[in-house]
């Protein structure tokens, strides 16, 4: 469809939900009062757990309504939020996708599923650790992945592989409740029956038979009534259009399979979106550098291996330092480089940003020993 043509039409169903939503939304800052500085964390409360496989759990995060942030802001479907947790004396932080209906928030909801990780600090942390009635901090969602129904097509392709489903999850919901008027295929790829997330949701969205359809191949099991192996093109090809927009979420191996696939069917790349929540570097050597962080009212020295991003040393030494998506893009842990050489991975910098020494921390790998100036 012609882009004109779009934005008046989005314009339209925009007035639309506009004039029938009686609800105001909330300031979704206030001032710390110990840093009297605006803060954009939400003080939660879970509310419920729910045990989707023997490794994922879907938490419900519920605005804390004894707290200053009574309200939780709106998202977008493909958005994430970063939760604050302190796992052994050490403040981390880690970003989780929305799973849940964007039309929750409106009642100060939020959900996020969370896989547990192999020795993964924060999700072992909150798989085995919290209950409901636990209180968590989280950031304003914040993020760029997703439909964007200025850009895309109207037959949206959607491949998910192990928990990469949850992004696909809020934006079904959001198609469903009327948010996008566009139809969804979502393939997910998933090791056997028992790995599927969202199993009975999946089922109850496929029964209405509407314009959202779940897809599902089991890479290990052969099972009735699903795919069995990695996705391939055939198995594609029922779905593809003339114009089409995909969306990926999951493994690095899923994108590079995925995408020789997308290039026997002729998907221009500016047609095709990547969630992107892993940093990797392999050093031909690994070694251990000093990091030496200085702050507004002491500087500590740690030790970073070039393997680990500066980062998660500073998180490993109990430094807390700023830091919201973890992988180069929202630039909120942006500091500066006072001396050392980085190798930064998968982020660029803006002109201004480079010439005066400024990095992520988030993405950075040492490269030599590091002195490093952040602002807290
Ligand atoms: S935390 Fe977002 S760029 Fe580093």
């Amino acid at each position: 469809m012609e882009t004109i043509e779009k934005i008046e039409k989005l314009k339209k169903e925009r007035k639309e939900i506009i004039e029938g939503s009686s609800k105001k939304r909330p300031i979704d800052t206030y001032i710390d009062k110990e840093t009297s500085q605006i803060s954009n964390i939400y003080h939660t409360i879970v509310t419920d757990i729910k045990e989707e496989t023997k490794d994922v759990k879907t938490f419900t995060l519920t605005a804390d309504k004894d707290s200053p942030t009574p309200h939780l802001a709106p998202f977008k479907a493909g958005e994430y939020i970063t939760i604050h947790v302190t796992v052994k004396s050490s403040p981390v932080t880690r970003a989780y996708s929305l799973s849940s209906s964007p039309s929750l928030a409106n009642k100060d909801i939020y959900k996020i599923t969370i896989k547990r990780v192999e020795n993964g600090l924060v999700s072992n942390y909150m798989l085995d650790e919290i209950k409901v009635g636990d209180k968590l901090d989280v950031s304003k969602p914040a993020g760029n992945f997703g439909y964007n129904p200025i850009r895309d097509e109207e037959n949206v392709i959607a491949i998910a592989g192990g928990s990469g489903i949850t992004p696909f999850m809020s934006l079904a919901y959001a198609i469903l409740e009327g948010t996008y008027n566009c139809n969804l295929t979502v393939f997910y790829s998933v090791r056997t029956y028992e790995d599927i997330i969202f199993k009975s949701e999946i089922e109850e969205i496929n029964k209405k038979k509407k314009n959202v359809k779940f897809v599902i191949t089991l890479t290990r099991e052969e099972k009735e009534g699903y795919l069995n192996g990695h996705l391939t093109k055939e198995m594609l090809e029922p779905f593809i259009k003339e114009f089409n927009t995909v969306l990926m979420c999951g493994p690095k191996e899923l994108y590079r399979s995925m995408n020789d696939i997308l290039n026997e069917f002729n998907i221009p790349r500016k047609s095709v979106h990547y969630e992107n929540f892993f940093v990797e570097y392999e050093p031909a050597e690994k070694t251990t550098y000093k990091l030496k962080v200085v702050m507004k009212d002491k500087v500590e020295e740690i030790t970073c291996k070039n393997d680990e991003t500066l980062l998660v040393a500073m998180e490993r030494a109990g430094i807390k330092a700023p830091s919201l998506c973890r992988v180069g893009e929202c630039g909120y842990c942006r500091s500066i480089l006072l001396d050392g050489k980085v190798k930064m991975i998968g982020a660029s910098l803006k002109k201004a940003e480079a010439e005066n020494d400024y990095i992520h921390p988030c993405v950075s790998f040492p490269d030599s020993d590091i002195v490093l100036r952040l602002d807290i």
